[in-house]
């Protein structure tokens, strides 16, 4: 008799209908209040020195390196627990060289054509152009890649949630893996990215979210002297509830 998926006893609907996770003890270690601040410190200290570079050195960054920030960026909490990404890393220089025209192909036709002058205003003080030579001479890309559903065994789609919070959350653990490890990276978005889908084979239903240009920073990389909000620009404590706010 043919598979029937809503039979209770079926294959195809056990396979659909999870079992709940085994619950596991968490008990991660208490620290004492000085070691939380004092990890605390560090850590901000050293995410604060992160920034974008749009300068890299074609020196080659092992790919166990590449491996260990993509572990690390799976390690991001997800909808559902999904993990609606892939991380496609690239060394092939053919591949990057695709890349770069490609890239510079949609970055001359939006500093042309497509943006709007409030864009090019907020872009002005950072001195970037469709010119993006790194993108060949780095020793690695690695593009995030949204999957807007997943795909079971029988080629069904799985659902997933949430998925661009997810990624976002995923891309922001890679970027402070890479800088923790000494390298830099660029958050780079040569919209409309459809064009590394192409390159990179991917399935339809992944859509390009990020391309990150991975290496060390050339020897006279600089960067814009830019300042971060404060914390009272970025942040509110305890406010008031929304009626009390609108009658102060
Ligand atoms: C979603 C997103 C897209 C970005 N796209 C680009 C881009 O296409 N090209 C570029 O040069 N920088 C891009 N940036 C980098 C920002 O310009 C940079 O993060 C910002 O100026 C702050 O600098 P910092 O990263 O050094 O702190 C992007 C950043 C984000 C978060």
């Amino acid at each position: 008799m043919p598979d029937d998926p809503t039979r209770p006893d079926s294959p195809r609907s056990l396979a659909r209908e999870p079992e709940p996770y085994p619950f596991v003890p968490y008990r991660p270690e208490r620290l004492s209040p000085e070691r939380m601040r004092a990890r605390a410190e560090e850590f901000y200290a050293r995410m604060d020195q992160r920034r974008s570079v749009r300068h890299f050195s074609a020196d080659p960054v092992p790919r166990a390196l590449i491996e260990l920030a993509i572990r690390t960026a799976s390690t991001a909490p997800s909808g559902a627990h999904r993990q609606p990404w892939t991380f496609v890393a690239v060394s092939d220089p053919g591949i990057k060289r695709e890349i770069r025209l490609a890239a510079e192909a949609e970055e001359r036709e939006t500093y042309a054509r497509r943006m709007s002058d409030e864009w090019r205003e907020a872009l002005r003080p950072l001195g970037t152009d469709a010119s993006k030579p790194y993108l060949e001479l780095v020793p690695w890309i690695v593009v995030a890649f949204e999957q807007r559903h997943g795909v079971d065994d029988d080629g069904g789609k799985i659902k997933h949630f949430y998925v661009k919070e997810s990624v976002g959350l995923a891309c922001g653990l890679f970027i402070a893996a890479v800088h923790t490890m000494g390298l830099v990276t660029l958050t780079h978005t040569p919209s409309p990215m459809g064009f590394l889908t192409k390159i990179l084979g991917r399935p339809e239903h992944e859509r390009p979210f990020i391309l990150f240009p991975v290496g060390y920073p050339a020897a006279d990389a600089r960067v814009p002297d830019l300042q971060r909000k404060s914390l009272d620009e970025v942040s509110a404590w305890d406010p008031p509830r929304g009626d009390a706010a609108r009658d102060r």
